[in-house]
């Protein structure tokens, strides 16, 4: 069963190694596998979730999408709307010829306090993409940055204030109209409410699925935090390790846990609703570095199920159906019990 949809960006065995250097000569004595093989497809118009535990590479493979990171191999494609712009790897073009797909490509990061140069008011900040993406003059730019704040909520004067006169959820909208400002098809939101309290969240998170539909966007959304992504996210990837171990839709991923990672990280969400598979799996130890990973299945030391296979073999990231959907899930320990695609 494969989906067809319109698929916006496609990866291919992407790997993103950072060199370890010591010595007086700095020589290279190692590799963080950051991002170690990634195949993902990403589809226009859906928001995938992008989840994991701190240090598995999530903010890696965000920056490495939009190439603020070189990735060391593989292919990042990019389908234009309407496959009027064709399909290009990113990976292979140059800084220059990457501008033009940076505009279509923004990241909107979780500290707002750094993402603004306090001392430029807003106007300041918000009007460079803009410079340089080809609006000559000064009026034509305060009118589109108006109108960019009125879209996040916020007031047009507010463009000629500085940053610390803003809350944090202001910032963070102000985070999300410059990334509007260049009208992106794909945001990547990295923890982009986590730095926020509850209701300021919530209401951050209406905005960014108010212009989703208006503007038709897509959005990678990574986030520590499980319980909003059951609520924004179309599907789930799983990542460990710098791999992604299992990727469904949403539902299916809360219904049919299938991996063992996804299980220990999905009982450990906070739930009122005592019907809910709510046993907690506390999972030993903490994430192997990604310099040396362990060998076979990088969970294998700490999965409460592992085999002797699961130490030797890698396991591939394999179709399976579940609930009449795609399901995929690299694990030596699920078989018989779902459906082979
Ligand atoms: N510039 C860098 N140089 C060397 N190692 C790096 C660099 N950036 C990230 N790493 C390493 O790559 C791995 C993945 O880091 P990354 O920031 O992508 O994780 P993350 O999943 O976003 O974590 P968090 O949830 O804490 O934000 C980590 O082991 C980190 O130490
Ligand atoms: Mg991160």
């Amino acid at each position: 069963m494969t989906e067809s949809r319109d698929v916006i960006l496609q990866l291919r065995d992407l790997k993103t190694y950072f060199a370890l250097r010591q010595g007086v000569f700095q020589r290279v004595t190692g590799f963080v596998k950051a991002v170690d093989g990634i195949n993902l497809d990403i589809y226009r118009g859906e928001v995938l979730g992008l989840v994991g535990e701190s240090g598995c590479g999530k903010t890696t493979l965000g920056k490495s999408i939009l190439q603020l990171i070189r990735p060391t191999a593989g292919e990042i494609t990019y389908h234009g709307a309407d496959g009027t712009d064709g399909a290009v790897d990113m990976c292979c073009l140059s800084d220059a010829e990457m501008v033009a797909y940076r505009k279509k490509l923004q990241i909107v990061f979780q500290d707002p306090h750094s993402s603004l140069n306090p001392a430029f008011t807003i106007f300041g900040s918000l009007q460079d993409p803009l410079k340089k993406y080809g609006v000559k003059s000064k009026k034509e730019r305060r009118k589109i940055i108006g109108d960019l704040l009125e879209a996040v909520n916020l007031q047009r004067d507010y463009m000629d204030r500085y940053p610390h006169e803003f809350s944090g959820g202001q910032r963070q909208r102000i985070g999300i109209a410059r990334a509007l400002s260049v009208e992106p098809e794909l945001i990547v939101c990295d923890e982009a409410v986590s730095a926020l309290d509850v209701s300021i969240q919530a209401q951050v998170l209406q905005l960014l699925m108010d212009l989703k539909k208006k503007r038709n966007l897509t959005y990678i959304f990574i986030t520590h935090d499980l319980s909003v992504t059951e609520y924004i996210c179309d599907r789930i990837a799983v990542m460990y390790l710098g791999r992604i171990v299992e990727l469904a839709h949403t539902e299916d991923l809360y219904e049919h846990r299938l991996h063992p990672y996804t299980q220990a990280l999905l009982s450990s969400i906070p739930v009122a609703d005592l019907d809910r598979k709510t046993k907690r799996i506390v999972l030993e130890g903490d994430v192997p570095s990604p310099i040396n990973p362990p060998s076979g299945c990088p969970f294998h030391p700490r999965c409460r199920f592992a085999k002797d296979i699961c130490s030797t073999e890698v396991p591939a990231l394999r179709k399976v159906v579940t609930g009449g959907k795609e399901h995929h899930v690299s694990c030596h320990l699920v078989d018989d019990t779902v459906t082979a695609a």
